[in-house]
C-alpha cells in the first residue's frame, strides 16, 4: 500500500465546503471534477467530485450530487461511492493482486477503470467502503492541468446548484 489517495464523503454546500476547507484549513482544491452521469448506476445524475489535498498528497473529497442528495445532511449513503477511503497502489498488477486475493476470501469487489484512476471497491467486514486505486502515469497532465482549473469547475457547478 502507498498511504491514503483519498477519504470521500457527501457535500450538499460546495462552496461552503470549498470555503472550510481551502480557506479555514488551507487545504488546496487540487481538483473538481464535474461528471454528468453517475458511475455505479449510469444514471443521469450530473455531480461534482472535489479534492483537497492535505500535505501529504492524501486528500479530503467530496461528491455533491442534488439528485441523491437533496437536503440537510445526514443522509444514508446509497453506495461504497459516496463515503469510501481510496488508499494507493502502485500499479494494475497490484490492483489484479488484491482482486484475487479478495475475492478468494469471500469478498465481492467492483472495478472501475475511471481513467486517471483505476479503482478497486469493496467493503471490509465491518461494512466499511474502501477502494484500492492506481493513477497510470500517462494521466500524470491531467492533475496538472485540473488543478488550475479546480476553482472554476466549482464556481461553475455552485452557480447550477442554486
Ligand atoms: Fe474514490
Amino acid at each position: 500500500m502507498r498511504g491514503l489517495n483519498h477519504h470521500a464523503y457527501y457535500s450538499t454546500k460546495p462552496e461552503e465546503t470549498r470555503h472550510f476547507y481551502e480557506d479555514i484549513l488551507e487545504m488546496p482544491m487540487t481538483m473538481c471534477l464535474r461528471i454528468p452521469n453517475e458511475v455505479i448506476s449510469g444514471k443521469a445524475e450530473p455531480y461534482c467530485h472535489y479534492f483537497f489535498e492535505m500535505g501529504d498528497g492524501g486528500c479530503i473529497a467530496f461528491f455533491d450530487n442534488p439528485t441523491v442528495f437533496d437536503g440537510e445532511p445526514p443522509f444514508e449513503v446509497p453506495s461504497a461511492y459516496y463515503h469510501h477511503i481510496a488508499i494507493n497502489v502502485d500499479s494494475d498488477e497490484s490492483i489484479e493482486y488484491f482482486r484475487k486475493k479478495l475475492e478468494k476470501e469471500g469478498y465481492s469487489t467492483n472495478y472501475i477503470d475511471h481513467g486517471a484512476f483505476h479503482s478497486l471497491y469493496m467493503h471490509d467486514p465491518n461494512g466499511m467502503n474502501l477502494e484500492l486505486t492506481y493513477s497510470p502515469p500517462e494521466w500524470d497532465d491531467f492533475f496538472v492541468r485540473g488543478e488550475l482549473v479546480a476553482r472554476e469547475q466549482l464556481d461553475s457547478w455552485a452557480e447550477t446548484r442554486s
